[in-house]
């Protein structure tokens, strides 16, 4: 039936142990192309976003292996450059495959992405950044063509503070001839993540997790071994799973340096964390409160975060008020809430929480990853049985989800 059954479940306890970051694992994949030989990527969650961008590799002629949480990336000399629709429609992420392709091979096809569920995201900041170093796109056929010669580097100043944009960038301008200089630079841990990857392989790319990134292009790179850091939202959803159900457990290899915004919000609300050598320590004793969210690129509170806050606001007493600031249509989740019985009225970019006792278990639909498994935890949080459905949204982006939290005493199946 494709879908995760969920019960209540009154207190939460034990340690579950947060798996490598989708966000970062996806570009360190892609990033690997900037290198001919075999890249050793470890920690890397077994999701299925991570086999898509494995099949779009391999679509490429690249080899990809996995071994438990080992994947090997073989990256030959020369390469097929083209990321077709098939899987670009089922990944947005496979945009980050544009840059390396362009820097190395100087030639690049990649399907536009369409809309998805969080309506219109355009990739117009990764164009016209990779022109500024000399590509040349031309469009036809729902394709992007992709042309340069060697790239040389140059100043880009980007409108907004682009994750997938300062990506593509950093790892074309890596390749290139000369200094580029990215200001307005996405900060978010994933960024760093790459930079350190880059470095290894050869790269000079100083100022990650500024505004202002630097990359002195080089000729060469080499493939490396590397461990993906490890996933903050996953590491947010069993926080929020802690604020709904209550209990007190232990985030193993969270890292509460990446994740300070949602810390400082939890605390707010009235929930107890404390930073453990192993992770973090998250803890409800009392009755959580509402409080304001607004969402901001890093380190503001990650859009990605939402979804767990807003279900955790759900249940707290009191008025929240929600802003998203990243993404426009990403609310689409709280019409799932109100029928489990949350009071939340949305408009536009903001959301007014008032809490209520308790879900309501329902038939629900997740439309994205982060909201099918906020929809999960509301349902931990529900009285009766909450059934999840097109539960393979979740899977895009969660390694065993039923089974972590069933560890800590919940009851879910993926079904
Ligand atoms: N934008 C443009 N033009 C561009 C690029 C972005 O207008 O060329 C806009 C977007 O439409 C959006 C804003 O800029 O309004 C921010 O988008 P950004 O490029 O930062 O996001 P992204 O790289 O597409 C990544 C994550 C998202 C996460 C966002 C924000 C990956 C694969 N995805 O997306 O994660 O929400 O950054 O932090 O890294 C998820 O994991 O479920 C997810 C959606």
């Amino acid at each position: 039936m494709n879908k995760f059954v969920v019960y209540q479940s009154d207190s939460l306890s034990g340690e579950v142990t947060i798996g490598g970051a989708k966000n970062s694992a996806l570009k360190l994949m892609a990033a690997a192309l900037l290198a001919e030989g075999v890249t050793i990527l470890h920690n890397v969650p077994d999701i299925t976003d991570v086999t898509i961008m494995s099949e779009l590799l391999m679509a490429m002629g690249v080899g990809v292996a996995r071994f438990g949480n080992r994947v090997e990336i073989d990256v030959p000399a020369e390469i097929n450059p083209e990321a077709p629709y098939e899987l670009v429609s089922r990944m947005r992420a496979s945009i980050s495959v544009l840059g390396p392709l362009i820097a190395r091979f100087g030639i690049a096809t990649v399907a536009i992405p369409g809309g998805d569920d969080f309506g219109s995201r355009p990739i117009d900041m990764h164009l016209t950044g990779l022109e500024r170093l000399g590509a040349k796109f031309s469009y036809e056929h729902g394709n992007i063509y992709g042309k340069a010669g060697k790239l040389r580097g140059a100043e880009v100043l980007l409108e907004f503070p682009s994750v997938g944009a300062t990506e593509n960038l950093m790892m074309a301008a890596s390749l290139s001839v000369g200094n580029t200089v990215i200001d307005n630079a996405a900060r978010e841990p994933e960024i760093s993540d790459l930079s350190d990857l880059l470095n290894l392989m050869g790269a000079k790319v100083s100022g990650a997790g500024t505004s202002r990134i630097t990359i002195e292009g080089v000729e060469q790179m080499v493939p490396v071994e590397f461990t993906v850091i490890p996933d903050r939202v996953e590491a947010a959803t069993f926080m929020s799973a802690i604020a709904v159900c209550g209990g007190k457990a232990l985030l193993r290899n969270a890292r509460p340096e990446h994740m300070r915004m949602l810390i400082r919000k939890m605390e707010e609300m009235g929930m107890e964390i404390t930073l453990d050598p192993a992770g973090i320590v998250i803890e409800r004793n009392t009755t959580t409160k509402g409080v304001h969210v607004s969402t901001l690129p890093y380190p503001g509170l990650a859009t990605d975060y939402k979804p767990f806050l807003v279900v955790a606001l759900a249940v707290s007493e009191g008025l929240s008020m929600v802003t998203e600031n990243i993404f426009a249509g990403r609310f689409r989740y709280i019409d799932e809430l109100v029928r489990m019985g949350a009071d939340i009225r949305a408009e536009g970019r903001h959301a007014v929480v008032t809490g209520v006792s308790c879900f309501s278990g329902a038939k629900v639909r997740a439309h994205d990853i982060r909201a099918g498994a906020a929809l999960v935890v509301a349902g931990m949080g529900a009285d009766g049985v909450t059934e999840v459905y097109e539960a393979e949204h979740i899977d895009r982006g969660y390694e065993n989800l039923a089974g972590k939290l069933t560890a800590m005493g919940a009851q879910v199946e993926r079904a």
